[in-house]
């Protein structure tokens, strides 16, 4: 806990390491009312450091020191000081072994950083900064050791004794206890380093790699947890293949483990040879897992996964760089995906997640680069903008460079690298060195923080057959940061004529055979390009697939949109399309009488979607969510949730009502027996049903309801009955909601990932999560304030989700969120420090709401003994 203001770290300060680590030896003694770390490292000064190295410094945080010796001697508590949050050991000579033991107590560790308790079983989290909470150490990721772990436990509780790398060594000790000794080969830093002691099954599966070695796969899981193993299994040998088929990278231990935790702060964690995962990110079973879930399941095991050549192997210099790992690994993760399942799909739901909250990040207090130039909390800075913006600027260069200059650069990077703690900028180098090409310019993306805002202007000269295209660019000021260069932009487009064929895009005097589609490279504020041979004025079709992740405004008007909607080649504009109009009918019924007309060819490009059944039904799955009031909220200057919340309301009860027929022939197109299964056309069914029943009921439809509690009793997967479920609790059909929640918790009240669910269908819903709804879901039984997923899935979901609720005009909602974050910030700040983002977009407000948003941000502010956490995101969006 904090008693000054926290200091900022600098990019700009970095400095090579004093000491480096060559050997970590640990020995680690679990008992119930705490733990004793021995660890023993073999130290030496850095030849690459200059100067004179001063005292040994090692990181620490709340640690209770028990010794220090110095090559076999204890040495006296002159010879080091120990400030906590340091030790300092003087006169060290330029190699030597230091053993430090230290006591601590992970039966009370609420944070969830180090070594802690999750029901029963020891596990640890060490990113970014965990490892010192668990012993002295230089914990920075550019110090790589090799680490051979000794663990001791009782056996009768903790069975199972797991860390990195291979057993090597294990048996019986007094007491009841044992040990295993673990040696993990491969220099690594401390943030990969992982501890699992608990009372755990093993499921085993094997994998060859593509040299013929035989790798032993492991999940280790509570016993209530073995049925919800295969599916995870399975995604991680589908990753395995596909990192040695596109990447060339086969894996380099003998054994690769996975272990699933019911307490974690974030999704999972890629520790060398032993990945830790939230239960909620890789359990799962058709009785208990929504389409959805199964597919992040997916990704997330990839990711995870893939980290062991982008992250581990190569890893990060400095935490700076942590989009070096992250960004990578995401676009990898993101490839895999859409190998898997659908593309356009795939692309739609990354480029809505950045659209509507990375934009949003950017836009606000707390935007930063790619790669920041500060922070004052590293966890702060596990952001969309690290990941998913990081990653689609290296999707970029695999744009520009093409598929295989690209794995060219990839490959160069990987043996170029290998063993190295490396930046954002070595990568890129990288990618220049394999291609040719510059990046010069590109590595702004890097280094700018801002979402750039195109700005498109046409002209047809008919007399000369000439189309203009003009295209400005702006890059936003940002906190710290303002008169912006212009970024290198990759720019897909394609033209269609009047009957929606696509036309030549011929630049100047090229030839007639032009291609269709075309990635113009931005590098001015301003560009304009002539399109040629032209008969008709042309509809554009404008960054094609999101080719990078820009704003583009330019005037379409309401036909262009329809005629896009309809024959764009490219899907993923097709859907981009829909998506505008629908965002534009809602803007245009902001403020407008409630008798207003509402644009009628929108009913009439739904209808076309829901009466084709040749289209590809995972798009128009997609198409028919209408754009959610987060994004309406991000595209608005002074934005009223109320009003938004209204307006959208109106147009889906609109669409609704003159869709009747279609809704229900769409409904009953898609129930059939077939067996579950997992294919974007199974997928695209099930969204389907549930997208017809939730609109049919939004508007009170008592055939529909009737259905509804059908597909909720006679459901066969998750994904039916929470869809019924879902569509229940939105609608004013009271006695169905309450009957159906509570069957449903009766039903799943054992299983606590659906029990969450649970809690965040309701604290997400306009209907049944009112903030005293709210409260009561707090008391439950089943909540439990030292579970991250149990938090997430109420409060957050309330914050997040249920906007009219959140942003009560009277403010009950963001007092509410106040007091829970405040409440939150002791036990555990990386998850208050989360929780407290809808606070910090209070300038997106209009008056009456940003000004309480900013009263109850103070009332944060205000709270004593504030983490670090908390008090970098509030301070910085108070400023
Ligand atoms: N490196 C992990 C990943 O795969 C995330 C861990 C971050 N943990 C944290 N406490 N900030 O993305
Ligand atoms: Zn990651």
């Amino acid at each position: 806990m904090r008693t000054n203001q926290p200091q900022t770290i600098y990019l700009e300060e970095y400095r090579v390491p004093q000491y480096l680590v060559e050997h970590v030896d640990l020995r680690f003694e679990l008992f119930e009312d705490g733990a004793r770390v021995h660890n023993t490292l073999t130290i030496q000064r850095n030849p690459a450091a200059d100067g004179n190295p001063g005292p040994l410094e090692l990181d620490g945080d709340s640690l209770r020191l028990e010794s220090v010796a110095l090559d076999g001697e204890q040495l006296p508590a002159s010879r080091y000081e120990d400030e906590g949050s340091k030790l300092r050991v003087k006169d060290v000579p330029a190699r030597f072994e230091l053993t430090v033991v230290t006591w601590i107590e992970p039966q009370n560790n609420t944070r969830l950083e180090g070594l802690y308790k999750s029901s029963g079983m020891f596990c640890t989290q060490c990113e970014a900064e965990g490892f010192r909470c668990i012993t002295y150490y230089p914990d920075r990721p550019d110090v790589m050791a090799r680490f051979r772990t000794r663990v001791e436990a009782d056996k009768a509780a903790y069975p199972v004794l797991l860390s990195n790398g291979n057993p090597v060594a294990q048996g019986e000790l007094d007491d009841g206890r044992h040990f295993v000794t673990w040696e993990d080969p491969f220099p690594k830093p401390s943030y990969l380093f992982a501890l699992v002691a608990g009372d755990l099954v093993e499921k085993k599966d094997r994998f060859t790699t593509c040299s013929g070695r035989e790798i032993d796969l492991r999940m280790y899981v509570e016993p209530r947890n073995v049925h919800k193993c295969d599916f995870a299994m399975d995604a991680l040998k589908r990753s395995m293949r596909w990192d040695e088929d596109v990447y060339g990278r086969e894996y380099d231990l003998d054994i690769f483990m996975i272990v699933a935790v019911d307490d974690f702060n974030m999704g999972a964690m890629e520790n060398k040879g032993l990945n830790i995962f939230n239960s909620s990110c890789v359990l799962a079973s058709q009785d208990t897992a929504t389409d959805a879930t199964f597919q992040r399941i997916e990704a997330i095991v990839a990711h995870e996964y893939f980290h062991n050549w982008s992250g581990n192997r190569v890893t990060c210099r400095d935490w700076f760089q942590l989009s070096l790992k992250e960004g990578f690994t995401v676009f990898r993760d993101a490839q895999f995906s859409a190998d898997m399942g659908s593309p356009t799909v795939k692309r739609i739901e990354d480029a809505t997640l950045l659209r509507t909250a990375q934009f949003a990040e950017d836009a606000g207090p707390m935007a930063h680069p790619v790669r920041p130039a500060s922070y004052m909390e590293i966890s702060n800075f596990y952001t969309l903008t690290i990941y998913e913006k990081g990653a689609e600027v290296v999707r970029m260069i695999h744009n520009l460079l093409g598929e295989t200059l690209f794995r060219k650069g990839s490959d160069l990077y990987f043996e170029r690298h290998d063993g190295q703690a490396v930046t954002t900028d070595d990568f890129v180098r990288a990618m220049e060195d394999a291609s040719g090409r510059d990046l010069s310019q590109f590595r702004l993306w890097y280094q700018q923080a801002g979402t750039p805002v195109l700005t498109v202007q046409d002209d047809y000269d008919q007399a000369e057959g000439i189309y203009r295209l003009t295209i400005r660019q702006a890059v936003p000021d940002t906190p710290g940061q303002t008169d912006k260069q212009p970024q290198h932009i990759p720019f897909a487009l394609g033209l269609l004529g009047s009957e929606g064929q696509p036309l030549p895009l011929r630049l100047q005097s090229e030839s007639p055979e032009a291609p269709q589609e075309r990635v113009l490279e931005l590098t001015r504020a301003e560009h304009c390009f002539e399109f040629h041979g032209l008969t008709e004025r042309p509809v554009p079709s404008l960054l094609r697939g999101f080719s990078a992740p820009v704003r583009v405004h330019y005037p379409w008007t309401r036909e262009q949109l329809l005629f896009l909607m309809s024959h764009d080649p490219d899907g993923f504009n097709r859907w981009d399309a829909g998506q505008r109009l629908a965002v534009d009918v809602i803007q245009s019924l902001l403020g407008a009488a409630d008798d207003a007309e509402i644009e009628p060819r929108l009913v009439e490009a739904y209808r076309a979607l829901l009466q084709d059944p040749s289209l590809d039904q995972a798009l128009v799955a997609k198409m028919l969510q209408l754009p959610s009031e987060a994004y309406l909220i991000e595209l608005s200057d002074s934005a009223d949730p109320a009003a938004i919340h209204r307006s959208r309301d109106r147009v889906l009860a609109y669409l609704a009502e003159n869709l009747r027929d279609d809704l229900m022939a769409c409904y009953r197109r898609q129930t059939g027996t077939v067996d579950y299964e997992l294919t974007p056309e199974a997928i695209a069914q099930r969204s389907l049903k549930s997208t017809a029943l939730g609109w049919l009921l939004h508007i009170g439809d008592e055939p529909a309801l009737e259905l509804a509690k059908a597909q909720y009793a006679e459901a066969d997967n998750m994904t039916d009955r929470l869809g019924a479920l879902r569509a229940l609790v939105n609608s004013d059909f009271q006695q169905a909601r309450t009957e159906a929640l509570a069957s449903f918790y009766q039903r799943y009240s054992e299983d606590p990932q659906v029990v969450e669910l649970w809690f965040s269908v309701q604290a997400g819903s306009d209907r049944a999560g009112q903030l005293p709804q709210v409260q009561q879901l707090l008391a439950h039984p089943a909540f439990d304030w030292k579970n991250p997923n149990k938090v997430r899935s109420v409060v957050g979901a309330f914050a997040g989700q249920n906007l009219a609720a959140f942003h009560n005009p009277d403010g009950s909602g963001y007092e509410f969120l106040a007091e829970q974050v405040c409440r939150l910030d002791d036990s555990n700040p990386q998850i208050a420090s989360r929780l407290v983002a809808p606070l910090t977009r209070w300038k997106k407000f209009a008056p009456n709401y940003s000004t309480q948003m900013r009263t109850a941000l103070e009332r944060v502010r205000d709270k004593p003994a504030l983490s670090r956490d908390v008090y970098e995101v509030v301070h910085k969006s108070l400023a």
